[in-house]
């Protein structure tokens, strides 16, 4: 896809450019060449779902978002309490919502969660919202 293209060429651009400026000021230190690892995400949200459809993963899932709390704000089934969106109803796609719950909402009541949860549980999470999604 062309979208996608855009990007990696930007980013391909700006690394030569990096590289020719640290030949250029070869001798200013050793970490001259380390500034480009800052553009890794500190999410892996853009990967795919592992467990994506995956029904005993969506039973694990509810068993987490029951015992990690998500009920307290979210409702039982997920479909808010009145303190939060009703998680049924939500736009949000799988990666999204694994962004949305690893780093929180700052300025809302939406912690994050990723000190608590590993990867693994929060796809599960995911899972389970996505099975109870209204359009899937
Ligand atoms: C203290 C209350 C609270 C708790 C506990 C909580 N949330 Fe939230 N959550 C919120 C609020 C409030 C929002 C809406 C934030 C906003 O206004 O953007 C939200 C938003 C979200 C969203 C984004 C929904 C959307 O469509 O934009 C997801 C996904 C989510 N929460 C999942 C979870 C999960 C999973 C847990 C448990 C691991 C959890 N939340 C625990 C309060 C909470």
């Amino acid at each position: 896809m062309l979208m996608r293209r855009i990007p990696s060429l930007f980013i391909a651009g700006t690394l030569s450019l990096l590289a020719a400026a640290s030949v250029i000021g070869a001798g200013n230190g050793p970490d001259s060449d380390t500034a480009p690892e800052k553009s890794v995400p500190a999410t892996q949200s853009s990967e795919p779902n592992p467990f994506a459809g995956n029904p005993a993963a969506a039973a694990a899932g509810r068993q987490l978002f029951l015992q990690t709390g998500c009920y307290n704000c979210h409702g039982a089934d997920a479909k808010g309490g009145g303190i939060a969106p009703d998680l049924t109803a939500s736009k949000l796609d799988a990666q999204q919502m694994f962004k949305t719950i690893h780093d929180g909402r700052t300025g809302t009541l939406m912690p994050s969660w990723g000190k608590q949860l590993d990867a693994e549980q929060i796809w599960k999470i995911v899972t389970y919202l996505r099975s109870v999604k209204h359009d899937g």
